[in-house]
């Protein structure tokens, strides 16, 4: 996927400014800046949720925001979105929910009538297996916590057979220990299947622990592109702004021996900002 002058505007305000990114290799690409840089509207971009002002997304040579209808659905089910918020059909069992991520690929008639074949039934449960949480297959959406949620809706992603990963700040609800197995699975996802994963976050430090690059937005604006090694002080100020206190020990979703490096780096940071 290529990403030339990807711009958004709402009204006079520029939402995502002119973006350029070469995102072609299987990597896991997070995402990270301050609250309204633009990341949601990126990602909603680049499936087609929201229209973009300009610019072009090239996919094997095809401008994919101009696909309309069967197309543009195709292209929708290639890249499967996660979401903070799970979006989930609560009263519907774990199994039920995974197989909607079959929906799509079926006609009218059959998705109204919820005909699943028997491969489409051991597809799901193949994917609730492979992310821990088969036993729970046949109990209500909204009985799973937090974590085992959205273990499900990566289960109904790999369910669609994708062939990307777009996620929207998916561990931002979720406590240290389920967000870290849910950016686990997004991680290994990306490294059996090589599935590119763009995945939107709001912690460095989950973006460092999981990602091959990092991308940093701030104000619309791509301010950082590069492997989370080179994330040193001067670029983390670039995207969040010097006048921004981060201490990174209190927004962190790790919680074991990342502690450490975090601690000295916050104290780094400090020290650059003083
Ligand atoms: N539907 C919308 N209408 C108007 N402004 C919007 C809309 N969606 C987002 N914005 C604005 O665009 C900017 C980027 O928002 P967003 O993409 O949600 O940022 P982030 O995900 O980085 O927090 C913000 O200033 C936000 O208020
Ligand atoms: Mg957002």
């Amino acid at each position: 996927m290529r990403i030339e002058k990807l711009t958004k505007k709402f009204g006079s305000l520029t939402a995502v400014d002119n973006i350029d990114l070469d995102a072609s290799e299987a990597q896991m690409i997070g995402i990270i800046g301050p609250s309204g840089a633009g990341k949601s509207t990126f990602l909603r971009m680049l499936n087609r949720l929201t229209p973009a002002t300009n610019g072009k997304v090239l996919v094997n040579g095809k401008n994919i925001l101009k696909l309309e209808g069967a197309e543009k659905r195709a292209w929708q089910r290639d890249c499967a979105m996660i979401f903070q918020q799970f979006n989930l059909v609560p009263r519907l069992n774990v199994v039920t929910n995974v197989m909607l991520g079959r929906l799509n690929r079926h006609s009218v008639f059959k998705s109204l009538f919820n005909i699943f074949g028997k491969e489409e039934i051991d597809r799901a449960f193949n994917s609730l297996e492979r992310l821990g949480i088969a036993e729970q297959a046949l109990k209500r959406a909204d009985n799973l916590s937090g974590g085992q949620q959205q273990r499900v809706a990566i289960a109904r992603a790999l369910t669609q057979e994708p062939k990307m990963i777009l996620a929207d700040e998916p561990i931002a609800s979720l406590d240290p220990l389920s967000a870290q197995v849910v950016m686990q699975s997004l991680r290994e996802i990306n490294e059996r299947d090589g599935l590119p994963v763009i995945c939107n976050l709001h912690t460095l430090d989950t973006a460092r622990t999981y990602c091959d690059r990092v991308v940093g937005m701030r104000q619309g604006k791509l301010v950082f592109d590069g492997p989370p090694a080179e994330l040193n002080s001067t670029a983390v100020k670039a995207i969040y702004g010097a006048e921004h206190e981060i201490d990174e020990s209190v927004t962190s979703t790790s919680i074991n021996e990342e502690r450490l490096d975090n601690a000295t780096f916050s104290h780094d940071l400090n020290v650059a900002a003083a």
